[in-house]
């Protein structure tokens, strides 16, 4: 068997629905190579087992959390502290060579070469170029390097509070020491946009190996119709649609059904919508029928997603949540609302 491996890290059941599509994705794309996951006490009994049905590997680790609260905050991601916990891959030293990839990605074709890179190889990040992006990268597994880091954020820290900030300072020789190790972009190309961004977009669509949902909005938290499987891109995604589909094709067609409603996520809300959301994200897709016809539970999921959009601050202007369908739930609500009693007594003098 190779002595390569494809790493991700998943610290809850909703990443981990990004892991398992990352999987067959890469299984589709063909790969030669292992495949290891990093999970933390976060994740379910459940979903490991379902994590293990594609994974080799299914390391258990523990949090390493920046605790930066200053930082994250200029990253406007208050979560991402505990992307340090990412540092834990170097310690998987039963393998030779090792390529990590965020379990927002998705591989488009087979990238098996990127084994013939040295660490650390990685893509320019779209923010800051001479920054690379560390949601795909090639490393080498060594303890020594594992405890160099830590000792490393230790004294030194991150300066976006994640471990991007984290690695490139470790790093910093990345940007002006050896081109072999800038990776082309097309190996992490960001789904999200920025300016001059979609010409090249739609010129380079067919190289794009590998496909990165950095930023807020992630694949499994678009609008999903259960019964014709398509997904509604937020309109500033408009141009990745197929690829949002994709991501979806693949979670119809290789995850929803490994699913069950003992997945959970902490932190998402249990409001009464119709089914039980202690289960989250993972368990509320487990009860969506597809293909058949819509059901309460399809309302139900539809409903928990636009609330965690609105929570996570992803509000889609121009579609679901635009002024006019705002305006017309308003309307409703205020037109439904029972009278107070001074209304009530009004309408009876103005009778009188
Ligand atoms: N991650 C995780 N749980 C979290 C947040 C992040 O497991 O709550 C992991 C996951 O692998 C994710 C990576 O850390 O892909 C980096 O976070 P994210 O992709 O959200 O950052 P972005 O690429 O959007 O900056
Ligand atoms: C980035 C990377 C991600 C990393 C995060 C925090 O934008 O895409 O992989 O975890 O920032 O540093
Ligand atoms: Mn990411």
């Amino acid at each position: 068997m190779s002595n390569f491996a494809w790493v991700t890290l998943t610290t809850n059941d909703t990443y981990s629905l990004g892991a398992l599509v990352l999987a067959h994705s890469l299984k589709r794309a063909g790969t030669a190579h292992q495949l290891a996951v990093l999970v933390t006490p976060g994740v379910s009994e459940s979903m490991r087992n379902k994590l293990k049905d594609v994974y080799n590997v299914v390391q258990e680790v523990n949090v390493l959390d920046s605790q930066d609260a200053a930082n994250l905050a200029l990253l406007a991601r208050p979560e991402l502290g505990i992307t340090f916990t990412k540092l834990h891959c170097w310690r998987l030293v039963q393998f030779e060579k090792c390529v990590f990839l965020d379990s927002d990605t998705l591989v488009l074709q087979n990238c098996d070469e990127l084994f013939e890179r040295e660490e650390l190889s990685a893509a320019p990040d779209v923010s800051w170029p001479d920054c690379f992006n560390s949601g795909v990268f090639v490393f080498k597994p060594s303890l020594d390097t594992f405890a160099k880091i830590t000792e490393f954020a230790l004294k030194h820290g991150s300066f976006d509070g994640g471990d991007q900030g984290l690695l490139n300072s470790y790093f910093a020789d990345w940007a002006h020491t050896d081109i072999n190790k800038h990776l082309p972009f097309i190996y992490n190309v960001t789904a999200f946009a920025s300016y001059c961004y979609l010409p090249a977009f739609k010129q380079f669509r067919d190289k794009i190996k590998i496909l990165h949902f950095a930023g807020k909005m992630k694949p499994w938290l678009v609008q999903f119709n259960s019964e014709s499987r398509t997904a509604s891109a937020p309109s500033d995604y408009a141009h990745a649609t197929d690829l949002i589909q994709l991501w979806w094709n693949i979670f119809c067609d290789n995850v929803h059904k490994t699913l069950t409603d003992k997945m959970h996520t902490k932190g998402v809300s249990s409001d009464n919508f119709g089914f039980n959301f202690e289960a989250g994200l993972a368990g509320a897709l487990s009860q969506l029928r597809l293909g058949e016809q819509r059901t309460p539970e399809q309302d139900a999921y539809e409903a928990l997603m636009r609330r965690q959009c609105w929570e996570a601050g992803q509000i889609d202007y121009a579609g679901k949540d635009s002024f006019e369908n705002i305006w017309k739930k308003i309307t409703e609500t205020l037109e439904s609302k029972p009278k107070t009693e001074t209304e009530q007594q009004d309408d009876k003098s103005g009778s009188s």
